[in-house]
């Protein structure tokens, strides 16, 4: 936390409001932050946070409302103008923020190159040098990868160290934390303070309460479009989630807050019924597969009923072994047999196919289709169930599922026939993660299903996973496998190193096991 003088509020918006046709996305908005002061920002999905990000950097025009910086009223009509004053985001949708065809070096830079910081022509091996420089220890990757071969993590930390780069006045951050690590997340913190200390105001952006009581000064809490409170440090993580969920709060118990571990209260708690699947017979059989060539191979079992987690660092490998399983990606080794058959997909569709439900870490690049209705996205898997009798889409039926899904998971939209754009980053999570309730798979094998979910609706999919036969979960989160997984397996340096129960297992005790085994 920051020691500082109050003067001037470096920006202030007064009655912000914006309307998407009949959505009131921001109703009357009004808040300051000052210089130096880190400004948390929450609210659940579609609670108007992106929307309020996009009005601050102006790439999204305001329906009423105005700005100040400094006390002098500014305009902020569009993105170019909202750099000059020195107004910087790292936004939710990372990949609108980069050009995939371009090096990491080139998209480094553009910023000092447009600014003509780097000379009129520069040198490949110059602009090279310079993102290097930018990108400090932050980057552990080639800078002259290109960017649509970095992996969620590498992007997101391609865009902080750009964004950092500029030295801005505000720094907005939305969701900066979803794909990076424990240790990533805390040079993140550092690197806040430290620009913080320096005069920068930074507003923060993130679905884990722990994060805002650990960094923030100030918390500003938004529903549905408008501000229920502002609370000043110290809060707990309990007073935010009230002012954030209101009638909702009641549909999800959230722990007390305690002091060694801040994150707990931001966890909703899942009600463990944990069935007598030690005996169940094993569905999926994994025998000597690998995350990589060189990886060693591991072998491990699904039983009926049981929803397995597998956790490590990020890098540890459960992308690439899932994505082996469902024909996402060439099999490296090994075999599979699902349901006492030999299971080797040759694409995802083979494998829905065959009962098993996928949801993509990058649900963006894999589980979307630009211009499709939240209706058909969810219906996507399971098209044919809803055909009529002349195999024609049923459009009643394919609502109707669809409405469901929606209520099941508190889906944000205007309605069914919105398009998926519309929605908000969560949501558009939702509808990917929902399309799997729709389609009644036997096996539901999900790649961080939590990023960027509200803690209501991450007790909406983990109830989902619960009513499933059977599931598979990855996620980096140990907090997170450790409430909704029967058996945890520990993956590390593209293998799996452990097992634990999590009923006798800290979240502590667990960290300890990923970052041990990764180090090995
Ligand atoms: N381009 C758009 N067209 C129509 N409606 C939109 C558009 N963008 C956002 N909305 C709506 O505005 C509301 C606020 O969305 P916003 O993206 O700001 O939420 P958010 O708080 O950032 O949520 P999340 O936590 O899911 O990222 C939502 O109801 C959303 O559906
Ligand atoms: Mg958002």
């Amino acid at each position: 936390m920051t020691d500082r003088a109050r003067p001037d509020p470096v920006l202030r918006a007064e009655a912000v409001t914006k309307r998407y046709g009949a959505t009131e996305a921001l109703r009357g908005v009004s808040f300051s932050v000052d210089r130096g002061e880190i400004l948390g920002l929450v609210g659940a999905n579609g609670a108007g946070k992106s929307t309020l990000t996009g009005i601050l950097t102006g790439s999204v025009e305001r329906t009423s409302g105005r700005l100040f910086l400094d006390g002098k009223e500014v305009s902020v009509g569009h993105v170019d103008e909202a750099r000059e004053h020195g107004i910087e985001a790292i936004v939710q949708s990372v990949d609108q923020a980069l050009v995939p065809e371009l090096t990491a070096a080139r998209n480094l830079t553009l910023p000092a190159l447009s600014a003509g910081r780097l000379g009129r022509f520069p040198t490949r091996r110059a602009l090279d040098d310079a993102a290097r420089r930018i990108a400090g220890d932050r980057i552990d990757f080639d800078v002259r990868t290109p960017v649509r071969d970095l992996d969620p993590s590498q992007r997101q930390r391609l865009l902080i160290a750009r964004a950092l780069s500029s030295d801005p006045l505000v720094l907005i951050l939305d969701e900066p934390t979803a794909s990076l690590s424990i240790d990533q997340q805390n040079l993140l913190h550092g690197e806040l303070r430290e620009l913080a200390r320096r005069g920068t105001a930074i507003i923060y952006i993130t679905h884990h309460l722990g994060e805002v009581v650990a960094l923030c000064d100030s918390v500003l809490v938004l529903r549905d479009g408008a501000v229920t409170a502002r609370l000043e440090a110290p809060f707990t993580a309990a007073e935010i989630v009230a002012p954030m969920l209101g009638d909702l709060e009641s549909a999800v118990r959230v722990r007390s807050d305690s002091r060694e571990d801040a994150g707990a209260a931001s966890r909703p708690e899942v009600a463990r019924e944990r069935s007598e699947v030690g005996s169940a017979a094993a569905v999926l059989e994994v025998r000597g597969v690998r995350a990589w060539p060189d990886a060693a191979p591991s072998d491990f079992t699904v039983r009926e009923g049981e929803v397995v987690g597998i956790t490590g660092l990020i890098g540890a490998g459960k992308t690439e072994l899932l994505l082996q399983l469902v024909g996402a990606s060439p099999r490296v080794s090994g075999h599979v047999v699902w349901r006492g058959r030999e299971f080797a997909p040759r694409d995802t569709g083979e494998a829905i196919r065959a009962g098993i439900g996928f949801v993509p870490e990058e649900r963006f690049r894999q589980g979307e289709i630009p211009g499709w209705s939240v209706a058909a996205t969810i219906t996507l898997p399971d098209l044919r169930s809803y055909a009529g009798a002349l195999g024609l889409l049923s459009r009643r039926r394919e609502l109707d599922a669809a409405t469901r899904v929606m209520d099941a998971l508190h889906l944000v939209a205007s309605g069914p026939g919105a398009a998926i754009e519309s929605l908000s980053g969560g949501n558009r999570q939702k509808a990917i993660v929902g399309r799997w309730l729709a389609a009644s798979s036997e096996l539901l094998i999900f790649d961080e299903p939590f990023r960027g979910v509200d803690i209501g609706a991450r007790a909406d999919i983990a109830a989902i996973l619960r009513r499933t036969p059977c599931a598979l979960v990855a996620s980096s989160d140990p907090e997170e496998i450790l409430e909704i997984a029967d058996r945890v397996l520990i993956a590390a340096n593209g293998t799996l190193v452990g097992e634990v129960d999590p009923a006798r297992t800290t979240v502590g005790e667990l960290t300890d096991l990923m970052t041990k085994d990764a180090a090995a």
